[in-house]
């Protein structure tokens, strides 16, 4: 029976059923404009068709006989000019409101504007009180101005741009660890562990149940520990998701939500497995944004950051303590071996070499967590780990070495009192150890390196930090 009905269905849609719903398709597309994206209309390939776009009205001029506008679809920086006769001006069309415009595409006389729209009709589908908007036309209003806005602040040219450039900076990391033949792991984004062990955790609980995963769970402070169990049987993996850290900090650098990716590789011989990686994918990565998002990069070294340029050139460096001492610099935080390197130190070890990235190895081992390979050097006793510090933003990775060998990671735990809570981690040393190592790199730390933007919060489309409403 089933069967039966399924073969006669199938007969009458590639017979007459089908038959006829092509004509009228056909029919509808002879009648009906072709709708296309701002990017695509103003790449000036459909000159002489009669096309729809649909958009925001970024500016409207009207003078005794034409009408014009520029209408922005989020498709790319530049706006669609759309010239029309007066008689299609409506006191609606202001600043802000949304339209949907018909009309033929034409060669413009402008020489920066080559194409533009020639209207034969203006539908305003969404009005925009100019008044009451928060944002004013032909005024370039600053970050920190917008950022009051956070449900409309996309809608200037300076967040759209960076918006754009944020998609298409995360589309080169995916390309750039395709290329390399790394494997996406999706980790848990609500998980036991806590791979830092600094305590800075954002607690999950069920509104009736206390302990509804029977034990206590938390929001990823770091997807390192599920990525090493992958890179047990995938030598190269990594992962790119929200990363929550319940630092009660208000600074230009720190998120309590923000996007970490994350790579572990095995088999690795040195620091410089890792440093290279870091190197390679901040390169590609901004090779990428720059030729890909060129008018956008250019909205901010322009107009947003003025004088901000990136270089992707990196720099081993592995005197930073002695630099720091040497300098005549007065710094808040003391230098001296041992002390964890602070925001002020790495600004002026990236200034001292030049305003370019830098690279710190060998930390003391006691400040760094438990998985970190102890280099079991004396007197100073470091562990294999290294940061890559930024101009403007400190801090831009962090990563390590990890300790392969079961005997000495053992005996850490065991010091920690941690060997029951990692007794499935120490199985990663039972069974078929590697050396291997990874890091992770800040997203949103990124972005303002390339960019040059002071604050975190003007990177990341919603910002969540301490006692921050929530949108
Ligand atoms: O140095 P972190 O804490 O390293 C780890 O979490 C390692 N488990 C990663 C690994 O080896 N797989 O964090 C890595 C990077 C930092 O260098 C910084 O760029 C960024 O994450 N980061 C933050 N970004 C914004 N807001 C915060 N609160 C951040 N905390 C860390």
């Amino acid at each position: 029976m089933f069967r039966a009905a399924v073969k006669t269905l199938s007969v009458a849609t590639t017979t007459s059923v089908s038959r006829g719903i092509l004509l009228s398709i056909r029919h509808y597309c002879k009648k009906t404009p072709a709708k296309l994206r701002v990017s695509e209309a103003v790449s000036g390939a459909d000159l002489g068709a009669k096309v729809k776009v649909q958009g925001w009205v970024r500016s409207v001029r009207a003078q005794k006989a034409n009408l014009f506008l520029h209408v922005n679809d989020g498709s790319s920086l530049l706006s669609l000019q759309v010239v029309a006769s007066s008689e299609l001006n409506d006191p609606l069309l202001t600043f802000g409101s949304a339209v949907e415009v018909t009309g033929t595409l034409r060669k413009s006389p402008h020489q920066n504007q080559p194409v533009e729209l020639e209207a034969q009709q203006i539908h305003v589908v969404g009005e925009c009180n100019p008044v009451d908007f928060p944002f004013k036309i032909k005024e370039r209003h600053g970050l920190e101005y917008i950022r009051q806005f956070p449900h409309l602040r996309c809608r200037t040219n300076a967040f759209s741009s960076l918006l754009r450039i944020r998609s298409e900076a995360a589309t080169a990391v995916h390309s750039y660890f395709k290329e390399n033949g790394f494997v996406q792991i999706h980790t848990p984004v609500i998980t036991s562990n806590d791979c830092e062990g600094a305590g800075e955790l954002f607690q999950v609980e069920n509104e009736e149940e206390e302990n509804f995963f029977s034990v206590p769970a938390f929001l990823t402070v770091s997807g390192q520990l599920h990525l090493e169990v992958m890179s047990g049987a995938f030598s190269r993996v990594y992962t790119f998701g929200p990363t929550f850290r319940a630092e009660n900090s208000q600074s230009r650098r720190h998120l309590a939500e923000f996007y970490m990716v994350e790579a572990e590789v095995s088999f690795t011989q040195s620091l410089e497995d890792l440093t290279k990686v870091m190197e390679d994918m901040f390169r590609s990565a901004t090779e990428h944004v720059l030729a890909h998002c060129a008018e956008d990069v250019d909205l901010f070294h322009k107009h947003v950051t003025p004088g901000h340029r990136v270089s992707p050139e990196g720099r081993l460096f592995n005197l930073a303590i002695d630099i720091l001492n040497r300098s005549s610099e007065k710094f808040a935080f003391p230098t001296d071996w041992g002390c964890d390197l602070q925001t002020e130190h790495e600004k002026y070890l990236v200034k001292h070499c030049g305003n370019i990235p830098v690279f710190v190895t060998d930390y003391p081992y006691d400040l760094k967590p438990f998985y970190a390979r102890d280099n079991q050097d004396h007197p100073e006793h470091t562990a294999a780990a290294v940061d890559l510090l930024v101009p403007g933003v400190g801090e831009l990775c962090g990563g390590s070495l990890r300790e392969e060998r079961l005997d000495l990671l053992r005996a850490r735990l065991e010091e920690a009192g941690l060997e029951d809570t990692y007794s499935w981690y120490l199985d990663l040393r039972r069974f078929g150890s590697v050396p291997h190592g990874g890091f992770g790199l800040g997203f949103e730390r990124y972005l303002q390196c390339i960019l040059g933007v002071d604050n975190i919060k003007d990177v990341i489309p919603f910002p969540r930090f301490s006692h921050s409403c929530l949108l």
